[in-house]
C-alpha cells in the first residue's frame, strides 16, 4: 500500500503530480511519501504493540534523510545507526539519544566516545573485543554503557547473499554456542551494562520461518543466561521484513510477524526492540527520471536509456533487484526494453527485456519501491553528482535534500602546487 497513484491517467504522488515535481526540482530525483512512511510506521507499531514493552528503532541506514527521520520521530521511533554519521543525523533530526541504539561491527573508538558523549540507549555488541574495548573507554569516563550482546544464531535467512548476515561464516555478532560465556565476560566488566540480547539474521525475508527458528534459540538462551544468575531485560530482533518489489508479490504482514514473536516470545519478560527500515520506507519512495533516448538496433530489444544510473540507484546493479518500471504518463500501449542509464558500464542496467509502458524521448518514468537503500547508497561515480529528493505531504512538497553537482565535490579536491 502506498500513495503513487494513477490519477487521471497520470501518476501523482499523494496530491502532487510527478510531472510537477519533474518540472520545478528536475530529474532524476527521489520522491518520498510522507503518509506512505507515516502508514508504514504505524502499521508496524500497531503489529507489535500487543507484545507489551516495545522499542521501535528505525533503521537509518535504510533511509538516513533529515526529513524521514523527523517523520520517525513524530511517530515515536528512534534510530538504529550503523556509524558516527549516522548517529550524528539521527541526533540532528531531533530523536533523543537513549532512543538510540548503536549496531555495527567495527564501531571504532572515537564513535564509542561519541556514543557515551550523547548518552545513547544502547551498544549492540559484535564481538568479545569489542565489548572490552567499549568497557575500558565507558570506564575510564567515569560511565557503564548499555549493552545487548549480538547473537549469530548461524541460520540461512534465505535472502541475497549480500544481505544475509546470521550465517556463521557471516561477519555479524558471536557464535551462539560461545554467547553465555561470552555475556558472563562482558557483564563483569564494570564499564558494561549488560542488559541483553540482539539479533539480525538478514534483510528483505520473505518468509518468517528463520526468523522464527532465530527467536526460539534467542528464547533458550535468555533462559540459560537467567538461570546462570544474570539480567536480561532487553531483547532485540532487528530489521528484515521484506517488502514486494514486483507488482502482486506477497509478503509476511507486520501482523503476522507480531503474531509469530507473540507465540515464540510469550513468556520473555522484556522490552522488545525492532529495526526496521525497508519495510517502512521501501514503497514510501520513487526514483522520478526522464528518458534521455530510445536507441533502436534492428532485431533487437531496444535500450531505454534514462537519465538516472547505477551511481543513483545501486540495488539493480549489486544485488540484481527488480524495481517496477512504469511511465509517469501511460499511454496505454506496451513495449519491451532494456532500461539502463547513461553509466559507462554494461552493468548499469535497470532491467533486461522487461515490458513496460511504451516511452519516448523526454517521457518521465519511476523505479518504484526506492525509499529504502536509494538514494543513502548514491555514489558519484562517473562525476554525476547526487540526485535531490522530495518529500511530498498531502498537495504539498518541498526539496529535503538539495541536489548536489559535480563542481560542488571537486570543489573539496586539491591539486598540490607541485603539480604546476
Ligand atoms: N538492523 C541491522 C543490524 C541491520 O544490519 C539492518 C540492515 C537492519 C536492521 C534493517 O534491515 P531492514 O529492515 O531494512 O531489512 N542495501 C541492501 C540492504 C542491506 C541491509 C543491511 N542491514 C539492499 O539494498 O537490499
Amino acid at each position: 500500500m502506498d500513495f503513487f497513484q494513477l490519477r487521471n491517467g497520470e501518476m501523482f504522488a499523494e496530491d502532487v503530480s510527478l510531472a510537477r515535481i519533474a518540472e520545478e526540482v528536475g530529474t532524476p530525483v527521489y520522491v518520498y511519501s510522507r503518509a506512505t512512511l507515516e502508514r508504514h510506521a504505524r502499521v508496524f507499531r500497531e503489529a507489535l504493540e500487543p507484545l507489551g514493552r516495545v522499542h521501535l528503532a528505525f533503521a537509518v541506514k535504510s533511509n538516513p534523510n533529515l526529513a524521514v527521520l523527523r517523520v520517525m520521530r513524530r511517530e515515536g521511533y528512534g534510530a538504529d545507526v550503523v556509524s558516527g554519521g549516522e548517529m550524528a543525523r539521527a541526533l540532528a533530526s531531533g530523536m533523543p539519544a537513549e532512543d538510540i541504539v548503536f549496531s555495527g561491527v567495527g564501531k571504532n573508538a572515537r564513535e564509542m566516545r561519541q556514543g557515551l558523549d550523547a548518552g545513547i540507549g544502547q551498544f549492540n555488541l559484535e564481538s568479545e573485543e569489542e565489548g572490552v574495548e567499549l568497557a575500558a573507554i565507558a570506564a575510564a569516563q567515569g560511565q557503564r554503557a548499555r549493552c545487548a550482546l549480538r547473537v549469530n544464531p548461524d541460520i540461512d535467512a534465505g535472502t541475497h547473499e549480500k544481505i544475509s548476515t546470521g550465517k556463521a561464516d557471516n561477519k555479524f555478532g558471536v557464535p551462539i554456542d560461545q554467547a553465555v560465556a561470552i555475556y558472563a565476560r562482558l557483564a563483569a566488566l564494570p564499564g558494561l551494562e549488560m542488559r541483553g540480547l540482539a539479533m539480525h539474521i538478514g534483510s528483505q525475508l520473505s518468509d518468517l520461518a528463520p526468523l522464527e527458528a532465530a527467536f526460539t534459540r534467542m528464547g533458550e538462551l535468555i533462559a540459560e543466561l537467567r538461570a546462570n544468575g544474570h539480567t536480561v531485560t532487553h531483547a532485540d530482533l532487528g530489521g528484515g521484513l521484506g517488502v514486494p518489489y514486483k507488482a502482486g508479490e506477497v509478503f509476511p504482514s507486520p501482523a503476522e510477524y507480531g503474531a509469530m514473536i507473540a507465540r515464540v516470545a510469550k513468556d520473555w519478560d522484556v522490552t522488545f526492540m525492532f529495526e526496521p527500515g525497508r519495510v517502512i520506507a521501501g514503497n514510501a519512495g520513487v526514483l522520478l527520471t526522464r528518458v534521455v533516448r530510445v536507441k533502436r538496433n534492428a532485431n533487437r530489444t531496444p535500450f531505454v536509456i534514462v537519465d538516472a544510473a547505477m551511481n543513483d540507484l545501486a540495488r539493480p546493479a549489486l544485488y540484481g533487484s527488480w524495481h517496477d518500471f512504469e511511465a509517469v504518463k501511460p499511454r496505454g500501449i506496451r513495449m519491451t526494453g532494456n532500461i539502463v542509464g547513461p553509466i559507462c558500464e554494461t552493468g548499469d542496467t535497470f532491467a533486461t527485456d522487461r515490458e513496460t509502458d511504451a516511452l519516448e524521448p523526454g517521457d518521465l518514468a519511476v523505479f518504484r519501491t526506492a525509499g529504502a537503500y536509494g538514494a543513502t547508497m548514491a555514489s558519484s561515480y562517473n562525476s554525476r553528482g547526487f540526485v535531490a529528493e522530495v518529500m511530498v505531504d498531502g498537495d504539498r512538497f518541498a526539496v529535503v535534500a538539495d541536489r548536489i553537482l559535480p563542481e560542488e565535490i571537486y570543489a573539496a579536491e586539491r591539486v598540490p602546487e607541485w603539480l604546476d
